[in-house]
C-alpha cells in the first residue's frame, strides 16, 4: 500500500535525470555556442536596457584590410576592420548614461592580439607578414560576424599588477560570434605555421579567442591579460539589430 507512492517518486526522479542528461547532451554538442563562454545560455543584467545596432555594422566586406605590422612592442597584431560610423550611436547611447566613456573612434575585431604576437608567435619565428598573408588568403574582411550582446565590466581588476591598476574600471564591448569559424580558421592556420616553425603547442590556443568590438572604456581598454574573458559570459544587455 505504501510502496506505490515510492514507486511513483522513483519513476519521477528517473524521468528528471533522463531529461537532464538529454538536455546536457544537446547543449554540449554545439561546440561553437559552448565556446561563447557560458554554455550558450546568456544571462543579462535584469535592469539593462536593450541597445540597437544597425544591420550593416558587422558587414566589413567592402572595407579594405588594414595591416598592423609596426616593428615596435605591442604594435603587431591582426584585426578585422569595421566601419566605426555604424557604432557611433551605440557608443553615444551607452555614454549618455555612463558619461565617463572614451571611444577610440574606430571599430575592429582583434584576431591575433599584440601579446600573442610579441610573446609567442614572433619569438617562434612567425612574422606578422606571414600572418597577414594567411588573413588575406582567407578573406578576413568577409568573415561573417553574428552579434551576441553588449558586454560590460565595471569594477576592480581581479589581479592588479601596478598602482595604475587599482580602483574601478568600466569597459563596454559588443560581443560577437564567429559562428562560421572563419576567424578561428585563420587562427588555426597561424597555429599550423607556428608548430611548423617549432613553436610549443601549449603556448597558442587557436580556439582561445573571444571576438568582440570594443565600444568604450573609462580609463583604458581591458584584456584577457587583465583577467577579462569576453565571451557571452561577458553579456550585460541585449542587442537588437535594426534595418
Ligand atoms: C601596410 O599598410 C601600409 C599603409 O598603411 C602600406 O604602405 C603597406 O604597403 C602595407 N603592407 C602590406 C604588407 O600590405
Ligand atoms: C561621454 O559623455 C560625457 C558626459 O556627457 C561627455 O562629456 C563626453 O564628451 C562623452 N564622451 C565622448 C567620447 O563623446
Amino acid at each position: 500500500m505504501s510502496a506505490k507512492p515510492q514507486l511513483y517518486a522513483m519513476l519521477a526522479l528517473a524521468a528528471l535525470v533522463l531529461v537532464a542528461l538529454l538536455s546536457r547532451g544537446h547543449s554540449s554538442s554545439d561546440s561553437s555556442s559552448s565556446r561563447l563562454g557560458s554554455g550558450g545560455k546568456i544571462i543579462y543584467n535584469p535592469d539593462a536596457p536593450t541597445y540597437v545596432l544597425p544591420a550593416q555594422a558587422l558587414d566589413s566586406s567592402r572595407i579594405p584590410f588594414a595591416n598592423h605590422s609596426t616593428a615596435k612592442p605591442f604594435q603587431s597584431y591582426l584585426q578585422q576592420t569595421l566601419d566605426f560610423a555604424h557604432f557611433k550611436d551605440l557608443f553615444e547611447s551607452i555614454n549618455a548614461t555612463v558619461g565617463t566613456l572614451q571611444s577610440r573612434g574606430e571599430a575592429h575585431v582583434t584576431v591575433i592580439t599584440p601579446p600573442e604576437f610579441d610573446r609567442v608567435l614572433g619569438p617562434a619565428g612567425v612574422t606578422i607578414e606571414e600572418i597577414e598573408a594567411i588573413a588575406l588568403r582567407s578573406d578576413i574582411q568577409k568573415a561573417r560576424l553574428v552579434p551576441v550582446c553588449l558586454g560590460r565590466f565595471v569594477g576592480k581588476l581581479p589581479n592588479p599588477v601596478s598602482d595604475d591598476d587599482s580602483g574601478d574600471f568600466a569597459v563596454y564591448s559588443l560581443v560577437v560570434a564567429d559562428s562560421y569559424d572563419e576567424l578561428t580558421n585563420i587562427r588555426r592556420e597561424v597555429f599550423k605555421l607556428f608548430r611548423k616553425k617549432g613553436g610549443q603547442g601549449a603556448l597558442f590556443q587557436p580556439e582561445g579567442f573571444w571576438p568582440h568590438v570594443t565600444i568604450g572604456f573609462d580609463r583604458r581598454d581591458l584584456f584577457v591579460e587583465d583577467g577579462l574573458y569576453k565571451g557571452s559570459n561577458f553579456c550585460y544587455a541585449p542587442i537588437r539589430v535594426s534595418k
